[in-house]
């Protein structure tokens, strides 16, 4: 049994390759620019894109289950092509709802309507923050200083390897079909916490410095241009995310228990993150 993972370039869809074939699993990686994909075991990449279904024939050529980024317009036309997949994994997001007048939780949402009305079995994963999002401090950790509009906004992050071990029992193991698994870290923390641990791991003192909004949103838009991602770096939902990060200054975040619920071991801390990650940090 052939396992497709799409958005070859992803934090989650990475650890999720290399997690699949630890345990023994066939992978097929799909992603829209083969030659900038670094995934593990040397697995090749198929190009693929959803903004041109006709793309992805060969991707899902024998492939029966599929890890999918939800963030994306073309799902419906992806799926549309999908016949012979029996179960999909989406990568959603915390509180999607497509009735939402926030743009990331609407998109995603919807994201979830389009797998619900294909048919084909399904699993949401639903995670909040990532801790990966903080690898957008590197030249500032670097530096020295790391500026940020909400230094007291709080959140629980949580390791891409983590959702990516959800990920992998959803689309290896029984009972998971119909699920929506909330995900979080262990912890919440200030963005000052989490500069001090990346400082640590880096072997670096960090100051953490108030941002100016709009250099926030400079920043933002850059990052997610770099990325590619086109309507998730749009700027309703760079406006959604600092509206979002407003309302965390000082509001400590529940965690929940679905990493240790659905794969049997605590979801790594932060400080864990930290030192998987410190090399981007030096
Ligand atoms: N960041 C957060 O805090 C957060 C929180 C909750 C949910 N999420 C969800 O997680 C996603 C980010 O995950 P990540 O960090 O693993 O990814 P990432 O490193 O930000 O990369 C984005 C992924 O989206 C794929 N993608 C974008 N447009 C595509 C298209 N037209 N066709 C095919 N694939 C496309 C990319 O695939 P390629 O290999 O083709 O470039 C890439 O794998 C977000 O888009 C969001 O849906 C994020």
């Amino acid at each position: 049994m052939t396992i497709l993972v799409t958005g070859a370039r992803g934090n989650v869809a990475r650890a999720l390759v290399g997690q699949l074939l630890d345990s023994g699993h066939e992978v097929r990686a799909a992603g829209r620019d083969p030659g900038r994909a670094r995934l593990p075991g040397g697995v090749a990449v198929v190009a693929a894109d959803l903004a041109r279904p006709g793309s992805w024939d060969v991707a899902l050529e024998g492939v029966t289950k599929a890890f999918l980024y939800a963030g994306t317009a073309g799902l419906g036309g992806f799926l549309s092509r999908a016949g012979g997949l029996t179960q999909v994994v989406l990568l959603s997001a915390s509180g999607a709802d497509p009735a939402s007048a926030d743009a990331i939780t609407r998109a995603h949402g919807e994201a979830e309507e389009a797998v619900r009305k294909s048919g084909i079995a399904w699993t949401f994963l639903r995670p909040g923050g990532f801790a990966a999002n903080r690898l957008l401090w590197a030249g500032s950790v670097r530096g020295g200083v790391v500026r940020d509009p909400f230094p007291s906004s709080h959140s629980a992050l949580i390791h891409e390897a983590d959702i990516a071990a959800v990920a992998a029992c959803a689309l290896t193991s029984s009972g998971h079909g119909g699920a929506a698994y909330e995900l979080t870290g262990p912890e919440s923390l200030t963005v000052r916490e989490q500069a001090s641990l990346i400082g640590r791991a880096a072997g670096r003192a960090v100051v953490v410095e108030a941002q100016d909004l709009d250099d926030y949103r400079r920043e933002l838009t850059a990052a997610f241009e770099a990325r590619g991602l086109g309507r998730v770096g749009s700027a309703e939902v760079i406006e959604a995310r600092i509206r979002r990060l407003a309302a965390l200054v000082d509001r400590p975040q529940p965690t929940t228990g679905t990493v240790r619920e659905v794969t049997g071991r605590p979801a790594r801390s932060f400080a864990e993150w930290a030192a998987d990650h410190a090399g981007d940090f030096r």
